[in-house]
């Protein structure tokens, strides 16, 4: 049986050598939900041809189960050297030497403009959301750190391509993150889960409408607050143990 990490705390997801610790010791974990549950809902976003980059695969299996659906063009980052590692060895000893598996940090994405078709994470971005500070006043670094990974997205992004945001993070706070000026994607998204809810970003670059540039006027004067609602309100610590114990 895999080992669980029932008393972490939010704070070390922060920290890269918590990482690298836990996969040191952890061959394989899904956070949320495997790829089963959402596939119906990024499937209608590639095609064979599609490059795909994944952020933050941890020891996750969604790029072999991507892989195994008929999108071959595959690039995994991961922070941890450790899990870059195993994922290298693990796809190589089930013949899925193609994918490729860097390691690379999110917010300073080592790629070429408009060079993947399709970017997609699943809890990584989550983890820039632990160390707020006070959610009455969140951290200006934070806010830097989510912008930093998102303008990178964005750029690496092909004109008509597609980021694929897979959280807990709730619309009415993650929106108005989305819709920040400085990107051209339109923002739509859907939900899957029973016990809890995750939800399914789909931005396109180059699709934003003038809609919603006026839902984004409507949301900027709450913003701060909307944010700090979040943060008070969905602890990520309990979120990811409790998943963790009912995996
Ligand atoms: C909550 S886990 C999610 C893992 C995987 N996506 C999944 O769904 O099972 C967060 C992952 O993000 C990685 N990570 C954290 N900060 C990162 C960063 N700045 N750049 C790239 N990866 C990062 C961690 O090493 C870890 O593998």
């Amino acid at each position: 049986m895999e080992e669980r990490h029932p008393t972490s705390t939010a704070l070390e997801y922060l920290n890269p050598s918590y990482w690298d610790e836990r996969f040191s010791k952890e061959e394989k974990y899904e956070w949320f939900k495997d790829y089963s549950h959402f596939r119906h809902l990024i499937q209608p976003h590639l095609t064979p041809h599609s490059s795909v980059l994944e952020l933050g695969c941890g020891n996750s299996q969604m790029s072999e189960d991507l892989y195994k659906d008929g999108t071959t063009n595959i690039t995994c980052i991961d922070l941890s050297s450790i899990a870059v590692d195993n994922m290298q060895k693990r796809l190589l000893s089930r013949g899925l030497r193609d994918i490729k598996v860097l390691q690379a940090d999110m917010l300073e994405l080592p790629f070429d403009d408009e060079c993947f078709d399709l970017v997609i994470e699943k809890g990584t971005m989550d983890v820039l959301f632990v160390d707020s500070g006070d959610p009455w006043n969140p951290k200006p670094e934070t806010i830097s750190k989510v912008m930093a990974t998102l303008k990178g997205v964005h750029r690496v992004l092909k004109a008509n391509g597609t980021f694929i945001s897979i959280t807990f993070g709730q619309p009415h706070f993650r929106r108005p993150i989305f819709n920040a000026a400085d990107f051209s994607w339109s923002v739509e998204y859907t939900s899957f889960g029973e016990t809890f809810h995750y939800f399914v970003y789909v931005l396109k670059k180059g699709q934003r409408s003038s809609y919603e540039d006026i839902q984004l006027k409507r949301f900027e004067a709450p913003r701060i607050n909307l944010f700090h609602e979040e943060l008070e309100s969905e602890d990520f610590a309990f979120r990811i143990n409790v998943d963790e114990l009912n995996n």
